[in-house]
């Protein structure tokens, strides 16, 4: 037997742990789970380890389809959240989809930043187009921190503009509802500011990004 690091190994007991209290509280849990998926929500969230979906929700598995990604970018040559907000909104028909930053994101910062990262700055890139387009509000504000913050919430702003202006949700908008929402969750609080950018059709975005549907 290899002897298991135990930081790695508490993660195995955690599991043990959380399956035995579900069983105990509902013993067809897990069962009732195994049928299928009906999440009512799309939850498009920063990867930042503190920013759990479900956990600063108080959902359930099976409550939330989730995707995340550094700084919670909508990108529209990203197969894989085209994909994720495809089989979303077409094959579990979600009725929300809830874009969520978080203040003091590192990826922002990094963004507001002039060095060179790597990779990881042709991601940024994405932020630093919503700086450029902001830059007059956001040069404004002198204060670093605030700037940052600021510039969260216009980047979860555009970001779900960036969904309303895909295909597969102005489709989903000719046949049914579906609302889309930008929050920003605190860190130091715990607590989610709803932005109030919710776009429920196409008429909020600019007539070049509508699709003849
Ligand atoms: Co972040």
């Amino acid at each position: 037997m290899i002897d298991m690091d135990s930081s790695y190994k508490r993660l195995i007991d955690g599991n043990r742990h959380f399956s035995m209290s579900k069983k105990l509280d509902d013993p067809e849990y897990f069962k009732k789970l195994s049928l299928g998926q009906k999440p009512d929500y799309l939850w498009i969230g920063c990867s930042d380890s503190r920013v759990p979906a479900n956990e600063v929700t108080s959902t359930e598995s099976g409550e939330m389809f989730v995707h995340r990604n550094i700084a919670n970018l909508v990108v529209h040559t990203d197969l894989n959240l085209l994909s994720v907000v495809e089989y979303a909104v077409n094959v579990l028909e979600v009725k929300h989809i809830i874009v969520c930053g978080h203040y003091g994101c590192g990826g922002i910062r990094a963004a507001m930043g002039n060095d060179l990262l790597g990779f990881v700055d042709n991601w940024l890139r994405n932020i630093k187009d919503v700086y450029f387009k902001h830059q007059t509000e956001l040069e404004r504000i002198s204060d670093f921190e605030k700037r940052a913050d600021r510039l969260t919430e216009l980047n979860v702003v555009e970001q779900v503009r960036n969904l309303a202006k895909t295909g597969i949700v102005q489709k989903a908008w000719k046949t049914r509802q579906l609302h889309l929402h930008g929050w920003v969750y605190g860190i130091n609080s715990g607590l989610i500011t709803d932005l109030s950018v919710i776009h429920d059709g196409n008429e909020d975005i600019d007539a070049i990004y509508r699709f003849n549907l």
